[in-house]
C-alpha cells in the first residue's frame, strides 16, 4: 500500500473544504500584503512564517509616510507641532500595547528591541543575594535569551554554568509540563533569584501555564520574567492579574510592525516607584514635565517609563502604532478563538500527513497549551533542505530551526484555511512515505 509514488500523493483532506472554511471564517487577510509564491500552482505565497516576521499591514505604508512627511514640513518643530507631536508620541502606543498583554497602562512601555528590554528589566530585577543566586530558563529557551541570562550572571561576578538552570522535559517528551517547573521551585526555590521563560516556546510552540508558574516562583521567593516574543499578539494575557513580576516581547512576529521593530516591556505595579530597584536611566527616565528643567539629577515617575533610557525612534514607532490598533478592532478574544480553529484545522491534516510519514507533531495537543503555531520534527532528512523544497516547490513559507524542527504559524489576522491545505498537501508531496 505504501510502496513509492510514481504520481505525488495528495492529502486526502478536500481543497474545496478549505475553500468553504475561508468562506465562513474569513479573517483579516484583506488588510495585509502577502508576499508571491516562489513556486507551486498558486499565485501567493501560503505564508506560515509570521512566528518569525509578521506580514505587513496594507495601513502602515501611509501611516510611515505621514510621520516622514510631517519631518520634512516641521522640522525640529515636529516634537510638538506635528500632527502627532513627537515628544509624547510612544504614549500613543502605550495604551493599546497595555490592553493586548492584559497590563494597566502606567505598566506598559513600547521602547528599544527585546534582548535589551530584558536586559534594562533584569538590571533592576536579577539581584543575586547569599545562596539565591540561580536563573531558571528551558533547555530550549531562544539562544538570545540564554546568552542574556549567562552574561548577568558573568556581569554580577557569577560562574553562569552554576548560576543558570535549564530547565529539560522529561525523557521521550518533547515539551516541558508545569509541574516539572514548579516541581523545581518547590524543591530548590530557595536558590533560584530569577524565573525567566518564554510564554510559547519558540522551538516548540508550547504555551506555559503562565500565572501556575508566575504564582510558583513567588511563592518560593524568585522574581518571574517572562519573554512574551511567541505569545504577544498570539495568545491572550493577562500581565497584571497573573502577578508577573516583568516581561518583554517584540512586535516584528505576531504584532507585524516589521523587521527589527521595537519591542514592549511589562513591569508590575507593585514595582512601579520603587527607590531601592538599581535601574539604568537616561533623560527619558525622568519624568516628562521636568524633561527640558536640564537639571543634573533625574526624577523618574511612578510608572514603567523610569525604565525608558532614550528619546524613542519615531519612524519604529508608527508601524507598532498602527498594528496595536488593529489589534484593538479585531479584538484578542476572537483572534484566539479564530486561531484555535484555524490551528486545529492544521492539526488534523498535518496528523494525517505525519501517519505515514517521518513527521511528528511536537506542539502539545491540548488547546490550552499552544498557540497558533505548530512545530514538526523531521526524523530523516534535512528540515532545513525541507523548508526550501517547500517554498520554491510549493509557494509555502515555513521555516526551520536547528536540528530538525519545521514551523508552520497559521495567523488568525491573515492565514487561512487554503494555506494550512497547502502546507499538508505540500508535505505530502516533498516527504515520502515510510514502507511499512
Ligand atoms: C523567544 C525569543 N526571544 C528573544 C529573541 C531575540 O529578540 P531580539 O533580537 O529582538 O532581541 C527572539 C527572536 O526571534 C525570540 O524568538
Amino acid at each position: 500500500m505504501n510502496a513509492p509514488h510514481s504520481v505525488p500523493p495528495r492529502i486526502t483532506a478536500p481543497e474545496d473544504e478549505a475553500r468553504q472554511l475561508d468562506a465562513t471564517d474569513p479573517g483579516h487577510r484583506h488588510l495585509f500584503h502577502v508576499p508571491p509564491a516562489d513556486g507551486g500552482r498558486y499565485p501567493e505565497a501560503a505564508y506560515l512564517a509570521g512566528n518569525s516576521l509578521g506580514l505587513q499591514p496594507r495601513a502602515t505604508r501611509e501611516e510611515l509616510l505621514a510621520d516622514l512627511d510631517a519631518w520634512r514640513q516641521f522640522g525640529v518643530e515636529g516634537h510638538l507641532e506635528a500632527q502627532r507631536p513627537w515628544l509624547p508620541y510612544h504614549e500613543l502606543l502605550t495604551e493599546p500595547a497595555a490592553r493586548l498583554v492584559g497590563a494597566r497602562p502606567a505598566e506598559t512601555v513600547v521602547m528599544n528591541s527585546l534582548t535589551v528590554n530584558l536586559h534594562l528589566l533584569m538590571v533592576s530585577f536579577y539581584r543575586p543575594a547569599g545562596r539565591r543566586t540561580r536563573i531558571v530558563i528551558e533547555d530550549s529557551a531562544f539562544p538570545s535569551d540564554s546568552y542574556a541570562v549567562r552574561s548577568q550572571a558573568r556581569f554580577h561576578g557569577l560562574d553562569p554554568d552554576e548560576t543558570v538552570v535549564r530547565l529539560r522535559p522529561r525523557p521521550g517528551e518533547d515539551t516541558l509540563r508545569t509541574g516539572d517547573v514548579t516541581d523545581y521551585l518547590a524543591t530548590a526555590g530557595d536558590r533560584v533569584a530569577l524565573v525567566l521563560l518564554g510564554g510559547v516556546n519558540y522551538l516548540t510552540g508550547e504555551l506555559l501555564d503562565i500565572p501556575a508558574i508566575t504564582e510558583a516562583g513567588r511563592a518560593a521567593g524568585a522574581i518571574v520574567g517572562w519573554d512574551l516574543a511567541h505569545a504577544a499578539g498570539n495568545v491572550p494575557l493577562h500581565l497584571h492579574d497573573w502577578g508577573v513580576d516583568f516581561a518583554a516581547w517584540c512586535s516584528y512576529k505576531y504584532l507585524n510592525s516589521g523587521p527589527g521593530a521595537l519591542a514592549g516591556a511589562f513591569v508590575h505595579e507593585r514595582h512601579l516607584g520603587d527607590p531601592t530597584l538599581p535601574r539604568f536611566e537616561g533623560w527619558w527616565s525622568t519624568d516628562a514635565a521636568t524633561r527640558f528643567e536640564m537639571t543634573p539629577v533625574s526624577r523618574p515617575p511612578a510608572t514603567v517609563e523610569a525604565w525608558q533610557i532614550s528619546n524613542p525612534p519615531i519612524f519604529s514607532m508608527g508601524p507598532v502604532r498602527t498594528s496595536l490598533e488593529l489589534f484593538d478592532t479585531v479584538g484578542m478574544p476572537a483572534l484566539r478563538e479564530r486561531s484555535l480553529r484555524l490551528t486545529g484545522y492544521l492539526r488534523r491534516l498535518l496528523d494525517e500527513v505525519s501517519a505515514d510519514r517521518p513527521l511528528t507533531v511536537v506542539t502539545p495537543r491540548d488547546p490550552q497549551r499552544h498557540g497558533c503555531q505548530l512545530s514538526v520534527r523531521v526524523a530523516a532528512g534535512s528540515a532545513a533542505e525541507l523548508s526550501k523544497r517547500l517554498r520554491h516547490e510549493h509557494g509555502v513559507i515555513a521555516d526551520a530551526r536547528e536540528p530538525d524542527i519545521l514551523r508552520f504559524a497559521p495567523v488568525p489576522l491573515y492565514s487561512t484555511y487554503h494555506d494550512c491545505w497547502r502546507v499538508a498537501d505540500a508535505l505530502a508531496a516533498t516527504v515520502a512515505e515510510v514502507t511499512r
